[in-house]
This record gives C-alpha cells, sequence and structure tokens, in this order.
C-alpha cells in the first residue's frame, strides 16, 4: 500500500491508536477524515492539524452510520482506505447472580456489527478505486483471551475470522484487506491507567512499527504484527498457548 496520496477515513480516530494512525499519515500527505463521538476532540484534532476533516459518528446508531457514509461519498468520492478501529471494551462477571448483557450489546455493536454495516456501505466507492485498502483493528486477545473481557475478545475473533474471508472474496477486486493486530497499548481504553502502564507497548512505538510495516508491504498475509503481539498470534502454532492461556487468566 501506498502510504502517501489516499484520502482515509478512520473511525475511532478522536484518540488512542486511530488518532495516531491519523496524525501518522495526515503528516505524510494524505487526506485524513477521523470520526468518532467527541465533538471536542474533533475539533481540537482539526485545529491542531489544519486540513485534517474531523466527523461526528456514533457507530452504535445504524441510519447515523448509513447517513454518514452516503454524506462521506459524496464529499470524498475519492475515498480509497477505509480504517475500521473504533472499539470498546468492557470487564464483564459471567459468575455474577445477574448478568447484565448491555455491555455485550454494546461491544457486540460497536466492535461487529458497525465494521460489517460500514465496511459494506463503502464497498462500492472503494471498488472503484484503482487502489483501495480496508484496514481493521482486531487484537492480540483475538488469538489468547482474558476471561474478563470475554464478549470483547470474542469480538475481535469474530472480527479476524470474517476478514479471512473478505479479503478472499474481494480478491479480484482492486481493494486489499489488512488486519492490524495491536498488542496491549498504551491508550485509555479499559480506562486513564492503561496510557500510563509500564506492561504496555507505547503508543508512539506502535504507530511507528505500524507505518513501517505498511510502508514496507511485508505482511503477505494481510496481518500487521509488530514484534510485540507476534507472541499471543502465533501461540498455537509455537506450543506455548496453554502457557500464554494461563499467564492471563490463571491455572
Ligand atoms: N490499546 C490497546 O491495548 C488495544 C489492543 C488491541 C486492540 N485495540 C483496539 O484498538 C482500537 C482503538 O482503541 P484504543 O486503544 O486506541 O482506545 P481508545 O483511545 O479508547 O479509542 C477508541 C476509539 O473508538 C471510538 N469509539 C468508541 N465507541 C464509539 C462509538 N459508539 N461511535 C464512534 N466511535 C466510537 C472512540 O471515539 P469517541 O469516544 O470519540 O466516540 C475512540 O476514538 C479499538 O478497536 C481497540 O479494541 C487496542
Amino acid at each position: 500500500m501506498n502510504l502517501t496520496g489516499n484520502t482515509i477515513l478512520i473511525t475511532g480516530g478522536t484518540s488512542g491508536i486511530g488518532l495516531a494512525l491519523a496524525e501518522a499519515f495526515f503528516q505524510l500527505g494524505n487526506k485524513v477524515i477521523v470520526a468518532g463521538r467527541r465533538q471536542s476532540l474533533l475539533d481540537k484534532i482539526t485545529a491542531a492539524n489544519p486540513g485534517m476533516h474531523g466527523k461526528q459518528l456514533d457507530v452504535q446508531d445504524p441510519y447515523a452510520l448509513d447517513e454518514f457514509a452516503a454524506n462521506i461519498q459524496k464529499e470524498f468520492p475519492e475515498l480509497n482506505i477505509l480504517i475500521s478501529n473504533a472499539g470498546v471494551s468492557r470487564q464483564e462477571d459471567l459468575a455474577a447472580d445477574h448478568i447484565d448483557l448491555s455491555d455485550a450489546r454494546s461491544i457486540i455493536q460497536t466492535n461487529i456489527v458497525s465494521t460489517l454495516h460500514l465496511t459494506a456501505a463503502l464497498l462500492p466507492i472503494l471498488k472503484r478505486q484503482p487502489d483501495a485498502t480496508i484496514i481493521t483493528t482486531t487484537s492480540g486477545l483475538a488469538f489468547v483471551p482474558r476471561n474478563n473481557f470475554p464478549t470483547y475478545c470474542a469480538s475481535k475473533a469474530f472480527l479476524h475470522s470474517w476478514l479471512q474471508s473478505l479479503r478472499v472474496q474481494l480478491r479480484p477486486t482492486s481493494v486489499e484487506v489488512l488486519e492490524l493486530i495491536p498488542p496491549y497499548v498504551q491508550t485509555e481504553l479499559s480506562g486513564p491507567h492503561q496510557a500510563t502502564d509500564p506492561r504496555a507497548m507505547p503508543l508512539a512505538d506502535y504507530v511507528a512499527e505500524v507505518m513501517q510495516l505498511l510502508g514496507d508491504g511485508s505482511s503477505p498475509s494481510g496481518e500487521i504484527l509488530v514484534e510485540r503481539v507476534k507472541g499471543e498470534r502465533w501461540a498455537e502454532r509455537n506450543g506455548d498457548y496453554e502457557q500464554r492461556f494461563i499467564a492471563f487468566n490463571g491455572e
């Protein structure tokens, strides 16, 4: 994939990995549109990066998604990269006497359904471009789950499987399908503590490595794997899945 000259839509672009990717692509001369719910952050980001576009979007709202996709197609008919990165992560206690499924529903809607929805809505325009790329953010936890985030881990495993099928179905088209598989990274995904957790990979280091991999085109499998996440990704193949599962979840 070319790192310059693209028009790129990034959901979950108001903070963390999405924002860092948006700024990295913007600095390389791409047209970048960031989307998210927090208008105050969109305003701040577009002020700090003159020329970057900010669009408010709640991906949990299917009507908003349809309207958003229609507006994007009108305003940016040259769109050639979709980065579906919006995501939420919540702890859930499945052993509780009363299990509140609202968190699970919210995770499934945000992480899975909205990704399928936006991909379907924007594929017609992406297929019209000579070179297009879909990048979807999953997680190392798709490969070795943490029991306290059951629906979150499962949502990423769903996307991993779905992306493999999408990649094959889009082979006859101009659209490449990439899976961004982050390790534990210093963002506020699970709360403010995560942004300074020394066990997590610094955000700037993560995005620098990702940009290098994207530029090298050194991911023939379509998986963007930084060194830190390879252990989880290949745990089954390396024969240490059980040890890694126990390390996360106890005996
Ligand atoms: N950090 C990690 O350790 C890690 C590891 C593996 C995978 N990931 C994945 O990386 C992606 C980005 O997460 P992050 O770590 O950068 O955390 P983050 O800073 O919390 O970013 C999450 C992004 O998703 C957006 N979002 C959440 N709900 C939304 C909704 N209903 N509508 C629209 N946008 C919504 C948020 O924007 P608004 O709040 O403004 O809407 C925010 O921009 C997620 O898919 C996450 O699962 C992260």
